[in-house]
């Protein structure tokens, strides 16, 4: 096998190149030896020796996995399609084969492009969706921040307007409760033990600091801390930086440079008792944001995604409506094969 071709349970895939570093692991551009469509996926590579982060990838596969099962294509989260965690010596090697997303993580996207206050609002508004698609099926993100949104560009280089939408990765620090792993604890000791881990290596800018004080998060509370992070994302496509404030430096800072995002990022950045739903801030949403009646369209209706467009002047139901409500409990667990030594049960 050539060190070109990376091989997956059954599947060879060869590597067309290195699309980005993550804080954990490499990912590729690949096609499927065999497979004539040029169709490409993306394939995560994480080396490590700690079983602990090992932990962490083997539920970001099941997240993924269960993801995948419940939900269509169209759904705003990387899709997975095969995994594999395999033992070479003390190192353990987890291959994750994905969907490939083309465009860039929004923390790229912001570096070349203009963020009218009209990209922003849509962009936004697809980011809160998805996250409360997640809150609704009973999953906490836990890692949300620029680099893990992808800006997805499914056009090809003769659309006349490119036409994004917004795609949620890195379920590493998730915490899904549809899975039995979650389902054999009581709330508070297990959800609080992973929430107490993630204050070690969770990424701190987009981080609620109550993560470094509080040690014992209900489940609610644990979604309660997405919606933090979610204020540091738009903090940041508004304001252009980040702050590692408090909740009360950055109320301050948005009071003393008001924007239109003022009232949702307010929102966004009280203490954690106080903050609102990602339902809740999808309801008052026009109200926050003190919407005329030209957006009060159809395609402002609840659970409706929204086009995003360069151009900054259509707006359009692109009719991927969320699919909320109850849904199946499917235990699952990765698929681990191949090598079968891995210290993984
Ligand atoms: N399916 C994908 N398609 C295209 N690019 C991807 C895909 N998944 C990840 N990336 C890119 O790789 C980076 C790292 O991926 P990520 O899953 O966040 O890894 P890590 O867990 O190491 O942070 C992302 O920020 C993004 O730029
Ligand atoms: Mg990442």
């Amino acid at each position: 096998m050539s060190s070109r071709v990376l091989r997956i349970n059954d599947d060879d895939y060869e590597i067309m190149g290195l699309i980005d570093k993550g804080t954990f692991g490499r990912v590729f551009k690949v096609i499927k030896v065999g497979e004539y469509d040029d169709k490409f996926y993306a394939i995560k590579v994480v080396k490590t020796r700690e079983n602990g982060l090992i932990d962490y990838l083997k539920s970001e596969i099941a997240t993924l996995t269960y993801l995948s099962r419940v939900l269509d294509k169209t759904a705003p989260f990387v899709r997975i399609y095969d995994s594999q965690i395999l033992k070479k010596g003390n190192e353990c090697i987890v291959l994750m084969v994905t969907e490939y997303l083309s465009g860039q993580n929004l923390y790229d996207f912001i570096e070349k492009h203009a963020m009218t206050s009209q990209l922003i609002l849509t962009m936004f508004r697809q980011i809160l969706l998805a996250v409360n698609m997640l809150h609704q099926m009973n999953i906490a993100h836990r890692d949300l921040k620029l680099e893990n949104i992808m800006v997805v560009d499914d056009c090809s280089y003769h659309c006349p307007t490119p036409v994004y939408r917004v795609v949620l990765i890195d379920f590493g620090m998730s915490c899904n409760r549809n899975l039995d792993y979650f389902l054999s604890f009581p709330d508070r000791s297990e959800v609080s033990r992973r929430c107490t881990e993630i204050t070690k290596i969770g990424t701190k800018v987009t981080m609620d600091p109550v993560l470094g004080v509080k040690t014992d998060l209900t489940f609610s509370e644990v979604k309660a801390t997405d919606l933090w992070s979610l204020g540091v994302i738009l903090f940041r496509m508004v304001y252009g930086e980040y702050l590692n404030e408090s909740s009360g430096g950055y109320i301050n800072y948005i009071r003393n440079r008001v924007t239109k995002f003022s009232p949702i990022l307010e929102s966004l950045f009280q203490s954690i008792e106080k903050r609102e739903s990602a339902s809740e801030i999808i309801d008052r949403f026009k109200q926050f944001l003190g919407l005329s009646q030209e957006y009060d369209q159809k395609e402002w209706r609840d659970g409706s995604l929204l086009e995003i467009r360069l151009s900054g002047t259509t707006i359009g139901d692109d009719s991927r409506d969320m699919k909320s409500g109850m849904l199946p409990l499917i235990p699952l667990r990765p698929r681990l094969t191949g090598g079968g030594k891995c210290l993984l049960s």
